[in-house]
């Protein structure tokens, strides 16, 4: 049967955060932009710390085995010693995408000089797209902006 809408997962970084030290912020942001500008279907929620082996395992199991089509990461882009969020998905996607990671790159320079320090990287994983987002709510608003408009072409091309 047809599927209604995309299945989108979110995957918070945060040490503090998956010790429950810290409201989480920038993953019901992710869900909140994401139903603004696609139809989903089923939205799903994950905190880890940042432990890039723990990262691998969740995006093959999202990607490959429960067939999310859409998995945005935040946090751990940066260059705190703990981040390595950029590191574990370019263990594991296929395909990179330097479009989407780009375009996020320069919708943020526009906004901070700052967004240069994001080391955040986009690619595929079987039928599914990958992205990673910096930590804050702010920062995944304006790069999802940047590259959601292209979501549904590109799934519709990985199929
Ligand atoms: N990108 C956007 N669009 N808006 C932002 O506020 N913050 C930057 C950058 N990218 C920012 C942004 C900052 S301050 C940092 S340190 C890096 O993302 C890395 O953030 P992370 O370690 O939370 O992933």
């Amino acid at each position: 049967a047809q599927k209604t809408g995309l299945a989108l997962a979110w995957i918070t970084l945060s040490d503090k955060g998956s010790q429950g030290l810290r409201a989480d912020a920038a993953g019901p942001a992710i869900a909140a932009a994401c139903a603004e500008s696609l139809t989903l279907c089923l939205t799903q929620g994950h905190i880890l710390p940042d432990e890039p082996g723990e990262l691998k395992a969740l995006l093959v199991d999202l990607a490959l085995t429960q067939g999310f089509d859409l998995v945005v990461t935040t946090g751990g882009t940066g260059l705190s010693p703990r981040d390595s969020t950029p590191e574990a998905t370019q263990a594991v996607i296929e395909k990179r995408l330097p479009g989407f990671e780009t375009a996020m790159l320069l919708a943020s320079l526009a906004k901070t000089k700052h967004a240069m320090l994001s080391r955040a990287v986009a690619g595929t994983l079987g039928q599914a797209i990958i992205v990673n987002v910096p930590g804050s709510p702010k920062a995944v608003h304006e790069t999802l902006a940047a590259i959601l408009p292209a979501i549904p072409h590109g799934l519709d091309k990985l199929r």
